[in-house]
């Protein structure tokens, strides 16, 4: 048995990034042998960019329904809020002093706001140690993330050996990140990596009309419709590729390279067939959102079982630090 662990910032609404990155091959993993999983949202993690709580909460409700409209078994593992564990912050301030500043510095979040210092604040600088309190917390052993998350489980894994080692005990298991190497980075409708913070992402949830117009928005060059285009360079196809039959990719290739075969047809096509793959998770989608105590009820229940693992960890952590009661 393997203790599988991830999470999901409220700092927006799920995304097909999100989904292909990190629901899926998480909930796969959660099926597969005595596996026990910890889904969360990172509801601490948001406030570094949004300070809004009626925003938080409902991309929170939208993130827990996403996990939830796409199969999470909740009766036989664990979903939960991680601010409903505040003692994750007391790990956070214990592992932030075994933490060297410039591991920090080179955090790619950080590293990519440090022209601007004046715009970040020491959350955006300390996120990496949240989550290493998140992952850390919990005993995890598998963490199934997209590829931008690699280097905050390598920076984990350091500050966990480093604290194993100066006490000379396995205080903390070391996790491994999962990472797909077919949904690595989802590209998002500029072509750059899809993500909230962008606002280039794919929202499979919204209602059809709403959708058609998100997937419309995807950047494309501007080959005119007579000629042949690249699809190994073209953001609608790389989407395309990740959703379609062997068959339909084949098919789609052959209409790029052939010419006469327009973008609007093959985002009209991609539209058609997210509506089509995920019809049943977006009907489930819509009945989460439209019954707020059913998901409340959820959380509440993984709130609990999440607690007693994490406490029990951290009382591991104040025994060897002297904290104990
Ligand atoms: P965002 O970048 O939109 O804020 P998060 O940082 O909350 O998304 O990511 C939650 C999970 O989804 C992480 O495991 C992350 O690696 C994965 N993920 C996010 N965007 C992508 C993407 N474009 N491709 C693959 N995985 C992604
Ligand atoms: N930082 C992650 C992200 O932005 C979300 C996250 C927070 C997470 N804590 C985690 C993912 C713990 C995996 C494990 O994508």
């Amino acid at each position: 048995m393997a203790r599988i662990l991830t999470g999901i910032t409220s700092s927006g609404k799920p995304h097909l990034g999100n989904i292909l990155g990190a629901i899926l091959p998480g909930i796969q993993l959660s099926e597969q042998n005595d596996n026990e999983s910890l889904f969360f949202i990172a509801d601490f993690h948001s406030l570094i960019s949004i300070k809004d709580a009626n925003l938080v909460k409902e991309h929170t409700k939208s993130i827990a329904a996403a996990w939830l409209a796409f199969g999470f078994d909740t009766d036989n593992n664990i979903f939960y809020r991680q601010s409903r564990i505040p003692e994750v912050t007391e790990l956070t301030w214990f592992l932030n002093c075994y933490t060297p500043f410039p591991m920090l510095q080179n955090a790619h979040a950080f590293k990519e706001k440090s022209n601007k210092l004046a715009d970040v604040n020491a959350g955006l600088f300390t996120y990496p140690v949240l989550m290493a309190s998140d992952i850390l917390m919990y005993d995890a052993n598998i963490v199934p993330v997209g590829k931008d998350q690699q280097q905050h489980l390598e920076i984990t894994r350091d500050i966990a050996k480093s604290f194993n080692h100066h006490y000379g005990e396995e205080i903390f298991v070391l996790p491994e990140a999962k990472i797909d190497e077919t949904v690595m980075t989802i590209p998002g409708t500029d072509g750059q990596k899809m993500s909230k913070s962008y606002g280039n992402t794919i929202d499979i949830f919204l209602p059809e009309k709403k959708l058609r117009k998100n997937v419309m928005g995807i950047v494309t060059d501007s080959t005119p419709l007579e000629e042949p285009k690249n699809p190994d360079t073209c953001n609608v196809f790389a989407l395309y590729k990740l959703l379609a039959s062997p068959e339909q990719v084949e098919e789609m290739r052959n209409n790029y390279q052939g010419g006469n075969y327009g973008y609007g047809t093959a985002k009209q096509a991609l539209f058609e067939l997210i509506i089509e793959r995920y019809a049943n998770e977006r009907t489930l989608f819509d009945d989460y959102i439209n019954n707020p105590e059913t998901l409340e009820t959820k959380l509440k229940e993984g709130e609990e079982k999440a607690r007693e693992i994490g406490l029990s960890v951290l009382k591991r952590v104040r025994k060897v630090l002297g904290f104990n009661r």
